[in-house]
């Protein structure tokens, strides 16, 4: 017998809604969160505000702390030609813990940028939130004068490493590092370098056992002028060794082991001509058991106004290492194109840290032959590219009104295997959560569990953190920040089929509801089929129970007659699948057409 299996969940899009903070701040731009899972906490960074978020009991109102600029250096501000809201605010740019009971943080400033601590307690029974009197410092290479100007920062054994603007003008971009150790950066003004970047992501990533081998990877867009060709923007991954201590002959005070690769994120087009993905977004690293080995996950959209398209690549850390392991890009002059550098490397490999597996003898970067040191200055360009995963993007959209801005992922374990689910904030206000499945060798299904509108207003998600002890997303953009739980599987109705049809890897059917699947439960009894989304072979014997409103899940027809089959969208986003399945098999074909014709409420199967 031949079944064929009516299939709405497949494209569902139940756009539910998100619970709001009832904030009365008078405020915006809650760029920065940053989850204390240990203290039960998340500190939340907006324009002249910081605060202090209870997870454990959300609807609590939160921790506030004022810090704006004093009225003399708003004045100024206005004065040096700058907006008075718009840019003369303290734009909280960096929230890093300091010690067991202090936070660091940074602000614009208005256009001055101010450091200071925050006492926070030691513990969150205590209810302390203040500024700790008296010690507020300058933020000049910590935070960016100009708010709108990215940056990024990581506080690493009491050194700040941030990449930033580090001038009022905002053309001095560097990577800088300030601390108890003298202060480095990249070379200044130097286009090779660095050339008008817009810092993404920060993350220490260990090369190996040996912690003299840590890198800090920083992930940029930036310009690429090109000999010939109009400035175009192109994502980067660059790194430097956290014990650099700059060069001893030339270099001095600047990094001599900083180099940088691009990132590529690109389809075939249908004339053979690549469209690229160029405008990198977000990053998100997902830890694996393997501390050096971490997946990477970009979010890039199209530079420039021709299409708007966005897309979601993978790279892996043996893709990276490869390519700073390759061939530097060099350039004979400023009318040449860049080559592979195919002359003598000097000894040891530039970009090799100091006191590593590779240079036990070399403590410092001061050791550094000055061959080496001088290579770098003028090399810091690796000539390869870095290719995501499988060479093609994980996640593509064109031809939507809408890109994504942000991503986070959550690993999940189901009944099946497990999956790594993605959070993808969007330029409109709204999370989609997407899984992508491998289909065959080759191909990849692609589903979009839900989308949620979390802001009313469309506006562009900004940032987006996990709380995986609460279960949470918590989502941020220019209005406020919000929370969503990583799964609502009450909204896919009470069903066992609507249950397993909807494929949720954190839902399962339980025996009554379709709820949260946990790998301690007993198997037996619950109900899930991420992979085919079957519930024939799922919800033998429960189907029964599915209402009337739901569609008529599965119809049978009989081989050799004609039959009408009903089925009915429930959700009016839902796209309708007709799916032709042998009994007691998981394989599914698209019914032949010549054989069925599709109606408004079903189909005719001749
Ligand atoms: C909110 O802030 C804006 C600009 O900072 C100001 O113009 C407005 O009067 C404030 N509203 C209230 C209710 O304080
Ligand atoms: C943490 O750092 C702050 C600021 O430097 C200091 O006042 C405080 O005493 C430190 N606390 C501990 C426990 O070290």
């Amino acid at each position: 017998m031949c079944v064929l299996i009516c299939l709405c969940t497949a494209a569902l899009r139940s756009t539910g809604t998100a619970q709001h903070f009832a904030y009365l701040l008078n405020t915006s731009d809650y760029r920065i969160l940053r989850m204390d899972e240990d203290h039960d906490r998340m500190y939340v960074g907006s324009k002249d505000y910081i605060l202090s978020l209870d997870l454990h009991d959300i609807n609590k109102e939160p921790l506030i702390l004022h810090w704006p600029v004093s009225q003399q250096r708003k004045t100024e501000c206005v004065l040096s030609g700058k907006d008075t809201n718009g840019e003369c605010g303290n734009f909280i740019r960096l929230i890093e813990p300091w010690n067991r009971t202090h936070l660091y943080v940074c602000g614009t400033g208005a256009y001055n940028p101010i450091c200071t601590y925050v006492n926070r307690g030691r513990k969150p029974q205590e209810y302390i939130w203040h500024l700790e009197p008296g010690k507020v410092e300058s933020g000049k290479g910590k935070c960016s004068y100009d708010p709108k100007l990215n940056s990024v920062s990581a506080l690493i054994n009491g050194e700040l490493y941030a990449g930033v603007y580090i001038d009022f003008m905002g053309t001095d971009s560097a990577i800088f590092r300030t601390g108890k150790q003298t202060a480095m950066r990249t070379d200044q003004y130097n286009s090779r370098w660095l050339n008008d970047p817009s810092f993404v992501h920060v993350q220490l990533i260990p090369d190996s056992a040996e912690r003299n081998d840590d890198k800090l990877y920083f992930f940029f867009r930036e310009t690429s002028a090109e000999m010939g060709q109009s400035p175009v923007t192109q994502a980067r991954i660059g790194r430097i060794c956290l014990n650099d201590d700059g060069g001893h002959c030339c270099l001095v005070n600047k990094w001599s082991t900083f180099l940088k690769a691009r990132l590529i994120c690109s389809v075939p087009g249908a004339d053979g001509i690549e469209t690229h993905f160029d405008e990198l977004r977000d990053v998100y690293i997902q830890p694996t058991q393997d501390t050096k080995n971490p997946v990477i996950y970009g979010v890039f959209s199209v530079s420039g106004s021709v299409f708007r398209g966005s897309a979601v690549c993978v790279y892996s850390m043996a893709d990276i290492r490869q390519v700073f392991n390759g061939p530097f890009a060099h350039k004979e002059g400023p009318n040449y194109q860049w080559v592979a550098y195919t002359g003598k490397i000097p000894y040891p490999r530039p970009g090799t840290c100091p006191g590593g597996t590779f240079t036990p003898n070399m403590k410092s970067t001061k050791d550094y032959p000055d061959e080496v040191i001088n290579f770098m200055r003028n090399h810091p360009n690796m000539y390869n590219a870095v290719y995501p995963m499988h060479k093609r993007p994980l996640v593509v959209r064109t031809n939507v009104d809408y890109e994504f801005t942000t991503i986070t992922v959550d690993q999940v374990a189901a009944a099946d295997g497990n999956y790594e689910v993605l959070f993808l904030g969007t330029d409109r206000g709204t999370v989609q959560k997407v899984i992508v499945l491998p289909k065959d060798d080759l191909q990849t299904e692609e589903l979009v569990l839900e989308e949620v509108e979390v802001f009313k207003v469309p506006t562009p998600i900004i940032t987006m953190k996990i709380s995986s002890k609460r279960q949470q997303l918590y989502v941020s953009s220019e209005l406020g920040v919000t929370h969503l739980a990583l799964h609502r599987c009450d909204v896919y109705g009470e069903a066992c089929a609507d249950c397993c049809l909807a494929r949720d890897p954190y839902c399962a059917w339980d025996g009554k509801s379709c709820s949260r699947y946990s790998t301690s439960q007993k198997r037996r009894s619950r109900r899930q089929d991420v992979k085919y989304g079957n519930p024939i072979r799922q919800c033998r014997g429960f189907n029964s129970n599915a209402n009337k409103n739901t569609l008529e899940m599965v119809q049978y027809g009989v081989e050799g007659s004609s039959t009408f089959l009903e089925c009915q969208a429930r959700s009016p986003h839902a796209a309708i699948k007709w799916h032709l399945q042998r009994d007691n098999s998981d394989r599914r074909k698209e019914p032949p057409g010549r054989h069925t014709k599709h109606v408004e409420e079903g189909a005719l199967v001749r």
